[in-house]
């Protein structure tokens, strides 16, 4: 841990985003922009962090949780108004710190550190972090003296003509001595085209004082970039992608077609595991080695075993240990646990059930509720009836069971190791080991009725 201490804005409305959600509560690559941002400046080994919220203070609090601590900025006066909501939070620091967008999902934690670290380097009063941008609109933009250095930050909507030609931008990310940075927002005015309190006013201030204002450019402008309308979360969200897409490649993962494949950030995946096309893993997900995933197939906070395969599958909140096979359209619900070379077939669903190792159901299953042992075989069309309406109920389907094609298992229900059950049957009592069961309606035969019908 560092001696960093961050203060992220975050109390934004994001008109640009026509949203009824906080704008840094959208996601971007699954995660929203600011937990990206919190995760960077973790990474960073900050001490404490400091979310201001104020636009849907509650939803953002509560996304916040434990990670960090919150002041709320009732009025969004602006950016420099938002850090004055930490001063009394900061009142026993006297060091550096670090200020932040909650709208910069790109971000990373070793940016974050050498921000710092060239701000301490630097014994600067003040550390901006630039970028130069391909299409700088909308960014404050460096202003700098004939000397090279930092003159002042205008914004996008201030700017002259001559001064919206410059591409090297204000990410909103700067470093600041504290003692000195809250004495400088005293200074700070709203007349400006947006009648708001600009942060960014601090350095013009500071740099009158006579104090060092310094720069950090960040090497890769994608760092930096800011979401503040769809468009730009949209190309956010390729970015992460990509990311994870390379380091995937780069740990021995093979993915047939990066750009159709969205693997979310927190997910890992085992060497020599191939994906194929249109295929999402998100949120707490893990997948083992050698396994074949996709096309078409999702998973959701799903575990994954090594030698899998699955093509056409959604799986969600659900455990699937090694060598199982499944699909096409198969659909595993929360609570589905597989079993080791599980084979599960065509138009199969599985929920809140147990599924021994080795079992099979190739086609049309539903399973819900139910604890099958190992080595079953699940004819074409049976199904767990485990709801009357009213209440779930459990069935039970011992080791090594035969269940005949198209059988209702009504439960509670027990089919005993070893038993059978006949095709078509409607099993209402518990089956015995190793008994056959039948439960269906005797086949009549009429001779001659097309005569008698004549
Ligand atoms: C800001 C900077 C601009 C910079 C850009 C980088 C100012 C005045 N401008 O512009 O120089 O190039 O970021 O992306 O700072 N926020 C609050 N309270 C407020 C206003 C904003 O917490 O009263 C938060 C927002 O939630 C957001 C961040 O501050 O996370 C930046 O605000 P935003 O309105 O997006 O600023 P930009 O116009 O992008
Ligand atoms: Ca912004």
């Amino acid at each position: 841990m560092s001696d960093l201490v961050t203060i992220i804005l975050a109390a934004g409305k994001g008109t640009r985003m026509k949203s009824k959600l906080p704008k840094v509560l959208h996601k971007a690559a699954g995660k929203s922009m600011v937990q990206h941002v919190i995760d960077a400046a973790k990474h960073a080994g900050a001490r404490r962090n400091i979310v201001v919220v104020g636009f849907g203070a509650d939803m953002v609090q509560k996304a916040v949780g434990e990670q960090a601590e919150v002041v709320v900025q009732a009025e969004q006066l602006g950016t420099g108004h938002a850090v004055l909501m930490a001063k009394d939070k900061l009142e026993n620091e006297h060091g550096t710190v670090m200020v932040l967008c909650g709208d910069t999902p790109l971000l990373t934690g070793e940016l974050v550190k050498k921000l710092y670290e060239e701000h301490v380097k630097a014994q600067a009063k003040a550390t901006v972090l630039t970028a130069v941008m391909p299409d700088a609109t909308g960014y404050g933009r460096i202003i700098r003296s004939a000397d090279g250095s930092v003159a002042k930050i205008v914004e996008d909507k201030d700017a002259t003509d001559e001064e919206k030609k410059v591409r090297e931008v204000n990410s909103g990310i700067y470093c600041f001595e504290k003692d000195d940075l809250f004495e400088a927002l005293k200074s700070v005015g709203c007349d400006n085209a947006q009648g708001e309190y600009y942060l960014p006013d601090v350095l013009e201030i500071l740099r009158g004082k006579g104090e060092k204002i310094w720069a950090v450019a960040a090497d890769d402008y994608e760092e930096t970039l800011g979401v503040n309308s769809r468009a730009q979360l949209a190309n956010a969200e390729k970015i992460l992608r990509r990311r994870k897409n390379e380091e995937l490649m780069a740990s021995g993962v093979t993915l047939m077609d990066p750009a159709s494949t969205f693997i979310d950030d927190g997910v890992t995946i085992g060497r020599d595991t191939v994906i194929y096309p249109f295929t999402w893993i998100e949120g707490d997900s893990s997948v083992g080695e050698d396994c074949v995933i996709g096309p078409s197939t999702r998973f959701s906070d799903a575990k994954i075993g090594n030698g899998v395969t699955a093509q056409f599958v959604y799986g969600h909140e659900c455990e699937i240990d090694d060598g199982v096979t499944m699909g096409p359209y198969v659909h595993l619900r929360p609570n589905a646990k597989i079993s080791k070379n599980v084979k599960i077939g065509n138009f199969v669903e599985v929920k809140n059930s147990n599924i021994g190792e080795g079992s099979k159901l190739p086609h049309l299953q539903y399973i819900g509720d139910c604890d099958m042992g190992s080595g079953v075989n699940m004819g074409c069309g049976t199904i767990t009836v485990n709801y009357d309406g009213k209440k779930k109920y459990r069935t039970t389907i011992g080791n090594n069971a035969f269940v005949g094609c198209n059988s209702n298992l009504v439960a509670p229900v027990t089919v005993g190791d070893g038993s059978y059950i006949a095709a078509g049957s409607t099993i209402t009592q518990n089956v015995p080991e190793n008994e056959l069961a039948v439960g269906r309606a005797r086949q009549k035969n009429i001779p001659h009725w097309l005569d008698k019908r004549k």
